[in-house]
């Protein structure tokens, strides 16, 4: 490589790094180019994110699995209180005492609670339910205008599926979601924390007071389910119920709503891949793995961070520093899949391949049942609409605008 040739090469690094940390527009319509080059020059990177706390971002496949299952790579927010306090402020405490944010052994018994009321004979027999969801969904959306699938169909779908399995009444859902998009497009200022202390609060109140109504009468539910564990050795605490019910609530909906849009979006814009899918519904699991990797609506893993010096390529992350791992690009990564822009609904080997739903001992605990409203939702979208379009085209797409990206998802998708 030449002189100048490096010179270019840590520029292009240092602009794609600056893009990342400022979360630029052009940066959130398309990361994908500034992930290739931060891959390429940078693959472990330091970030200068707006919340002030020093952050790397990890962007290639090998360090981004290995960085999952690393030890000295925590997800306990209780160690991190500091840096927590900054990003959020002190309210989002009380939410995050759950498995996702913690290490073993705690993570261990607290997962292992969950798993055993979180069944796959439980998410089994929700699938007519998500079937008779779907159709009603489906059947409230007009033939003839442009229609925004997200607010109508997209988001719907696993908040009423989330919801019915956790066991929150029908007539509380509104406000619960209201609450729970206000912490899902949170920044960094002092009015954002404001806000977000308000939400939460009100989150607590809610999930406190149907722990109480739940315990006085027993029901089926998963709620039910979990609050009959706690007279067993090793129970979750009240606090760590609530927060679990957060994580179910939060986790279970967003991630699913987002990942419908981007599916539809990425099926309507290579029209053949759709085709093939129709063509021979057998392959529509493949096309679902295909979408999470190609455009999953994870792009970054959450927090974590260093309890040590750790040394990934010659680069020193600090004990102490945020690590994120932006599982978009791992799943990009041209050493791990083969021509990785490029959309295929055929492609082999994904299911085990793709670090969409994480890896390690955070594995996405609700991927069945997430693999199971994709396939339900899909299928009826299209049996139901073949013709279905795009009513604008797909460079207006509107990306989520979130300052600093855990979700990738669309703002709005407008379908005749
Ligand atoms: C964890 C993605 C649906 C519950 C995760 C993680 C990812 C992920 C990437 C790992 C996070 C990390 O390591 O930082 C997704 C995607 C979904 C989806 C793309 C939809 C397409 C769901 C659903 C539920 C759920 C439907 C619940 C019903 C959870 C929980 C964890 C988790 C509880 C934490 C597991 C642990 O810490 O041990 N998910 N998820 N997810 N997910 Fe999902």
């Amino acid at each position: 490589m030449t002189q100048l040739d490096e010179r270019d090469t840590t520029d292009a690094a240092e602009q794609a790094a600056s893009a990342a940390s400022r979360g630029s527009a052009a940066y959130r319509a398309n990361p994908y180019p500034v992930y290739a080059c931060l891959r390429d020059s940078a693959p472990v990177c330091r970030l200068s994110p707006p919340h002030g706390v020093d952050t790397f971002l990890i962007t290639r496949y090998d360090d981004a699995k290995a960085a999952l299952t690393d030890p000295r790579i925590s997800k306990d927010m209780y160690a991190a209180m500091d840096a927590y306090h900054t990003i959020f402020g002190d309210s989002s405490v009380a939410l995050d005492d759950n498995m996702l944010f913690s290490d073993p052994p705690k993570h261990t018994r607290l997962r292992r609670i969950v798993n055993s009321a979180f069944t796959p004979r439980r998410i089994e027999s929700l699938r007519p339910r998500i079937q008779e969801i779907t159709d009603e969904l489906l059947d409230r959306l007009s033939a003839d205008g442009p229609v925004d699938l997200l607010p109508t169909f997209a988001f719907p779908l696993p908040l009423i599926v989330i919801c019915e399995l956790i066991g929150i009444p029908e007539e509380e859902r509104e406000e619960v979601q209201k609450w729970c998009a206000v912490v899902a497009r949170t920044g960094f200022s002092k009015e954002d924390k404001e806000k977000l202390a308000v939400a939460e609060g009100a989150l607590r109140d809610y999930f406190a007071d149907i722990i109480a109504r739940k315990r006085r009468e027993a029901t089926d539910d998963l709620l039910g389910a979990l609050i009959r564990t706690q007279d067993e050795q090793g129970a979750m605490n009240d606090g760590e119920l609530l927060s679990t019910l957060w994580v179910l609530l939060f986790a279970g909906h967003k991630t699913t709503a987002y990942l419908i849009g981007n599916a539809v979006f990425n099926l309507l814009t290579h029209r053949d891949q759709l085709r093939e899918v129709l063509a021979d519904p057998e392959l529509l699991p493949n096309a679902i793995e295909e979408v999470i990797r190609y455009e999953g609506s994870v792009e970054n893993a959450t927090f974590r961070h260093a309890l040590e010096d750790i040394t990934i390529r010659d680069t020193v992350i600090p004990k102490g520093s945020l690590v994120q791992v932006a599982v978009a690009s791992a799943n990009r990564d041209p050493e791990r899949f083969e021509a990785p822009d490029t959309f295929d609904v055929k492609r082999q080997g994904l299911q085990s391949a793709h670090l969409g739903f994480g890896s390690g001992p955070h594995y996405c605990l609700g991927a069945p049942l997430a693999r199971m409203e994709m396939r339900i939702a899909l299928t009826s979208l299209f049996e139901r609409f073949p013709d279905i379009e795009l009513a604008t085209s797909a460079h207006e797409a509107e990306w989520l605008k979130v300052p600093f990206p855990a979700f990738r998802g669309l703002e709005k998708l407008p379908v005749v």
